[in-house]
């Protein structure tokens, strides 16, 4: 990730530097062809379709808001060397098969801000060097099998702000190096197991923003590798710890073990939840309760909203690995809080 920042700060610095414009007849009238032709810059170029002629040595293609609505199968058949690509704010709604599938080399490919409804198995064909694809703001309402089908390097996955209502058991199955997966802002009303399954590298899930009420126990149990877990703005009124307790991790199998060794825990509704069960501890706030929900001196952040709902940023997991010799034996760690359900 931070390789491919620098090469973009790298491109901005370039192109915003440069004073010996390049143009040549490879160049189609509203681009602006750069540095020995690896930049093509046709933002704004009021593009209905994609340009005829870009210099075959670009790597760097910005096509950002223009108004091209369709990508042709086998598109970019004289671009192989494009790394990057930009066609956010257009008004992408097709994406033939094949669409980008000589784009063998493509790293990043932003297709924010467009009006792309379905993701077909054809859409990933070919993009097997991708390691950021940008989704935001489309029209997505279900995820399944196919859609990341091809998509085998990548690293951050944007779904911000679609409506998908539907993620499929195994939607993300070919996505074992996948870090960042941001689905914030969509309508997802459940978490059933299996909708994670194989994202093993996955280190940052963003579901805030949904209307996540219901959470199979052990959905987020494959992500083995997770930091941080964000389910803030959900409409969670029962949260189950062994939801949490199922995140399994190379170096524990168990939330409040971690918790012992994060440096702070925020309870923003903190005054308003209570304990549901187990039955002996039914109605005591859970600040009443709070030494046996094992908050203990070093803890880093947990966050739980007035809205009754969670926010994990599992910095713990981090802070643990630090401190793992260090906290080995601790008194107290047979405490069982698998059982209580907050209101
Ligand atoms: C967007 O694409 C649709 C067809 O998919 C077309 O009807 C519409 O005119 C386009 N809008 C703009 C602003 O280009
Ligand atoms: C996701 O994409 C949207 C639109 O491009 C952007 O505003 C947002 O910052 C992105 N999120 C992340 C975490 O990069
Ligand atoms: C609980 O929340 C409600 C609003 O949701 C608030 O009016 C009330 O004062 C809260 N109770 C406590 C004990 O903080």
């Amino acid at each position: 990730v931070a390789v491919m920042r620098n090469f973009v700060f790298l491109l901005l610095v370039l192109t915003a530097g440069s004073t010996s414009k390049t143009r040549s007849s490879w160049c189609d009238l509203g681009c602006d062809c750069r540095g020995d032709l690896k930049f093509t810059i046709c933002s704004r170029a009021l593009f209905t379709q994609l340009p005829d002629r870009v210099p075959p040595s670009t790597e760097l293609l910005d096509l950002s808001d223009n108004h091209i609505s369709i990508i042709p199968e086998r598109s970019f058949s004289k671009n192989r060397k494009l790394r990057v690509l930009l066609l956010q704010n257009n008004n992408i709604s097709v994406v033939e098969d094949g669409g980008f599938s000589h784009l063998e080399f493509l790293q990043k490919l932003d297709l924010s801000w467009n009006q792309i409804s379905v993701l077909t198995e054809g859409f990933t064909l070919g993009l097997a060097s991708l390691r950021e694809l940008l989704l935001a703001h489309n029209r997505l309402t279900i995820l399944d099998t196919v859609s990341f089908l091809h998509l085998d390097g990548l690293q951050r996955l944007n779904l911000t702000s679609n409506a998908i209502s539907i993620i499929q058991v195994r939607s993300f199955s070919s996505m074992s190096t996948l870090r960042q997966l941001h689905l914030e802002d969509n309508q997802l009303t459940s978490l059933r197991s299996g909708i994670f399954s194989m994202l093993r590298s996955l280190e940052v899930l963003n579901l805030a923003g949904n209307h996540i009420s219901d959470m199979e126990m052990s959905v987020f149990k494959p992500l083995v590798s997770m930091t941080l877990l964000n389910l803030a703005n959900n409409q969670l009124s029962t949260l189950s710890f062994k939801t949490f307790q199922s995140i399994h991790t190379y170096s524990t199998h168990r939330l409040f073990r971690k918790l012992r060794s994060i440096q702070r825990l925020f309870l923003d509704d903190y005054f308003n939840l209570t304990c549901r069960t187990p039955p002996v501890l039914q109605d005591y706030r859970l600040m009443d309760v709070d030494t046996e929900l094992c908050i203990a001196e070093t803890v880093t952040v947990l966050i739980i909203t007035v809205t009754v709902v969670i926010t994990v940023l599992a910095a713990m997991l981090m802070g643990e690995r630090k401190r793992k010799k260090k906290k080995k034996k601790k008194k107290g760690e047979n405490i069982d809080t698998g059982q209580c359900h907050c209101n």
